[in-house]
C-alpha cells in the first residue's frame, strides 16, 4: 500500500496514544481490569497482603513477583471454554527496591535480612488460580481447588529424562540428583498438547554467588553468566546459592519444567532432554503423525535457537499417558544460511565432535552443556532469542529476536543483519509443506528464513511499513508473542532502560503476517511507566486477552519510597505491584477486532 492509501491492516482498532505515563492505556472500545496483583491470595489459607508486615510464609500462598508468562487453561480439561479457566503465571523475579521500604537498587543485598530474602525467593515460581468471566468483568474463583503456588522456597521438583540423577546434578541436600527445591527466574513458557504447561528456566545465573574458577565446573559456569557477586543476598543465607558450597547446584537449573495445572497433587518435572541453557520459553506444535516439535530460544547475546522432536507420539485419548513424552527425542540447534535456508544440527552424543574428546562423557553432558554443544556443532550466534511459536493458520515459526547491542559490523549474518542491534527484529521460519492451513514438516532438517521485519524508526535502519506512519506504531525489543484466531501476530516488548531512551511504552503491538498489512505494526495496549509487557495469552475465543504487567516502576531511581508510579492501586501507602490485565471488547467481540 502506498502512503495515503486506506489503511492495509486488517487490525482495525483505534490505537491508544504511544506514550510513556504512569497508568497502562488499552484501544479504543476495550476494557483493561485488573485481575490479580502481587500479594494477592493464591492458596486457600493465604493471609491478607500487608506490605509493612511480610513473611516468607505468607508469600509462600500469595500471587508472586514479577508476572511474566501466562497461560489459560480451560475448564473442563480439553474444552473450549473462554469463560472458566485456570490462569498459570510465572513469576521470573523480584525487584526487593519496590517490594520492601527503606532500600536503595545499590544497597539492597547488603541490607536485605533472612526474612526478606526468604520472601524473594518465595516470590519466585509460579501460580495457579481459577478464574471466571461473569458478564465482561473476569473474578478469581475463591476457595479453588486447583489455586496452587509453587515457589522457590519450598516446592519439590523432579529431574527426569537423560541428566536425571547423574552426578554433576548431586548435591549435599539431594545425592539423588533427582529432586530440587524449587524453580527459578521462569520467564515465558508454553502449553503442551495434552494439556499441561511448560515453563522455561532463563537467568538462573544471577542467584549465585562464588568463584567459578574455584569450582570443578568452571567452564560451564561460566559460560552461564556465574561470575562472582550475585545481583541477589540469597547466598548470605542459603548455602546452596554458594557456588564454592554447593557448586552443582546451578546445574538443577536452566531446564524446562512441565507441570499439570489440572492436578494440584502433580509434581512438577524438569525435563532434562530439552537441555539446559537460559531457556526463554517452550512453545509445541503438534505434527501429521503425532510426534510434538517444542521450540525453545536461548535469550542471551550471540546465543542459539532449539527446537526438541520427541521420539514418541501423543496418545491423544488418554491425557495421562503423556508423561513423559517429553523425555525421550532429539534436541537440535539452528544454523541460518546467506542462501534463506536454515539447517537443525542434532546434539547428539557420539556424533560428530559431541565426543569424550571433547569433554562429553554420555547425553547428559550434552544436555547439561548444551550451549558449548551448540558451539561444536556450528550453530548461529542470534540477536537473543526471545519467544519462538508456531502460528497455527500458517505453519509458519515466528522468532523474536530482542536485542543486541553488541554484535560488531563484522559479526553481522543474514539473520542477524544489523550491527549494535538496539531495537531487535522478527524471524518468520517456514518448514516444508506450511502454508495457509498446514501446518508443514517441523521435524524437517532444512527449514526456509526471511525477516518479518527489523524494529525501531525508520531512522534505525528498519524495514518499515509504508502506511506505518499513518496507520501505525514502531516498537522495540520484541519479547513475548502469541496468534489470535486469524493467525495475526501479537507482539509484548521489553525495552528495559531503553523504554526512557526510545520515549515509547512497552506494551502489546500487533500485525498481519499476511496480505497488504503483513508487518505494519499497530499499538494496542502500553504499560505503566517503567514496566515490560508479559505474558500475552487469549481465551480460545478471543474475547479476552490476558496480559503481564512485569516491574512497574522499575528504574535506578525509583525505589519503594519514592517509585516512579504506584500502579495499579494509586494509594500512598503501597508501592507499585506487577499484576495481571484482563482485556476485553466493550461489544463483547473478540478483541482487537
Ligand atoms: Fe525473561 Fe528473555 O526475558
Ligand atoms: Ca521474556
Ligand atoms: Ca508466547
Ligand atoms: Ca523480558
Amino acid at each position: 500500500a502506498k502512503e495515503g492509501a486506506s489503511d492495509p491492516s486488517s487490525l482495525a482498532f483505534r490505537q491508544p496514544e504511544h506514550t510513556i505515563a504512569d497508568t497502562h492505556r488499552v484501544a479504543a472500545g476495550h476494557q483493561a481490569q485488573v485481575l490479580i496483583r502481587w500479594g494477592d491470595g493464591v492458596a486457600v489459607d493465604a493471609p491478607a497482603f500487608d506490605v509493612f508486615a511480610q513473611s516468607a510464609a505468607a508469600q509462600d500462598r500469595q500471587f508472586g513477583y514479577n508476572n511474566d508468562f501466562v497461560a489459560f487453561m480451560p475448564l473442563p480439561v480439553g474444552s473450549l471454554a473462554s469463560e472458566h479457566g485456570l490462569l498459570c503465571v510465572n513469576h521470573e523475579y523480584t525487584n526487593a527496591e519496590l517490594m520492601f521500604p527503606g532500600l536503595t537498587l545499590k544497597d539492597k543485598t547488603e541490607k536485605l535480612c533472612r526474612e526478606q530474602v526468604d520472601v524473594e525467593i518465595a516470590a519466585h515460581g509460579h501460580s495457579v488460580i481459577e478464574v471466571r468471566k461473569n458478564g465482561q468483568s473476569w473474578q478469581v474463583v475463591a476457595a479453588s481447588p486447583f489455586a496452587r503456588r509453587l515457589s522457590a522456597l519450598t516446592t519439590e521438583f523432579q529431574m527426569s529424562g537423560p541428566a536425571a540423577g547423574h552426578d554433576r546434578l548431586k548435591t549435599k541436600a539431594d545425592p539423588s540428583g533427582r529432586t530440587v527445591i524449587g524453580t527459578l527466574n521462569n520467564c515465558a513458557g508454553g502449553v503442551t498438547p495434552w494439556g499441561t504447561v511448560l515453563i522455561a528456566e532463563e537467568n538462573f545465573d544471577t542467584y549465585f554467588s562464588g568463584d567459578p574458577k574455584k569450582t570443578p565446573e568452571s567452564v560451564n559456569h561460566i559460560r552461564l553468566g556465574i561470575k562472582g557477586k550475585s545481583r541477589y543476598a540469597w547466598s548470605r543465607f542459603h548455602d546452596r546459592f554458594d557456588i564454592e558450597k554447593e557448586p552443582n547446584e546451578p546445574n538443577r537449573f536452566g531446564w524446562v519444567v512441565e507441570f499439570d495445572p489440572y492436578d494440584p497433587t502433580s509434581v512438577p518435572v524438569k525435563r532434562t532432554a530439552l537441555g539446559r541453557f537460559k531457556h526463554e520459553a517452550a512453545t509445541c506444535v503438534t505434527l501429521a503423525d503425532g510426534r510434538v516439535v517444542v521450540y525453545s530460544g536461548d535469550d542471551e547475546m550471540f546465543e542459539y535457537l532449539y527446537r526438541f522432536v520427541s521420539r514418541d507420539p501423543i496418545d491423544r485419548k488418554n491425557r495421562r499417558a503423556n508423561v513423559g513424552l517429553l523425555d525421550h527425542g532429539t534436541l537440535s540447534v539452528a544454523r541460518f544460511d546467506k542462501d534463506g535456508t536454515m539447517t537443525w544440527l542434532p546434539l547428539v552424543w557420539g556424533q560428530g565432535k559431541l565426543t569424550a574428546a571433547n569433554g562429553f562423557a554420555s547425553q547428559a553432558d550434552v544436555l547439561i552443556d548444551a550451549r558449548r554443544a551448540a558451539d561444536l556443532v556450528g550453530a548461529t550466534p542470534m540477536d537473543r532469542p526471545e519467544d519462538v511459536e508456531t502460528n497455527p493458520a500458517n505453519g509458519r515459526v515466528y522468532v523474536m529476536l530482542t536485542n543486541n547491542s553488541q554484535r560488531k559490523p563484522e559479526q553481522v549474518n543474514g539473520a542477524n543483519p544489523r550491527a549494535d542491534n538496539r531495537h531487535g527484529h522478527v524471524l518468520e521460519l517456514t518448514p516444508p509443506g506450511a502454508g495457509k492451513g498446514r501446518i508443514g514438516r517441523h521435524d524437517a532438517e532444512r527449514f526456509r528464513w526471511e525477516i518479518l521485519f527489523l524494529a525501531g524508526q525508520r531512522a534505525d535502519g528498519a524495514t518499515y511499513h509504508p502506511a506505518t506512519d499513518k496507520y501505525g506504531a514502531w516498537l522495540s525489543a520484541p519479547d513475548n508473542c502469541t496468534f489470535d484466531n486469524r493467525g495475526r501476530l501479537w507482539i509484548s516488548t521489553d525495552q528495559g532502560s531503553n523504554q526512557r531512551k526510545n520515549a515509547i511504552p512497552d506494551g502489546m503491538y500487533a500485525c498481519d503476517v499476511d496480505g497488504p498489512g503483513r508487518s505494519l505494526v499497530k499499538f494496542f495496549y502500553g504499560v505503566p511507566r517503567d514496566a515490560e509487557m508479559c505474558g500475552p495469552a487469549f481465551t480460545p475465543d478471543n474475547r479476552t486477552l490476558f496480559v503481564a504487567v512485569q516491574h512497574p516502576g522499575e528504574d535506578k531511581d525509583s525505589t519503594f519510597d519514592r517509585p516512579s508510579t504506584r500502579w495499579p492501586d494509586f494509594r500512598p501507602d503501597l508501592p507499585p505491584r506487577p499484576a495481571i490485565v484482563a482485556i476485553t471488547k466493550d461489544d463483547g467481540g473478540p478483541v482487537g477486532s
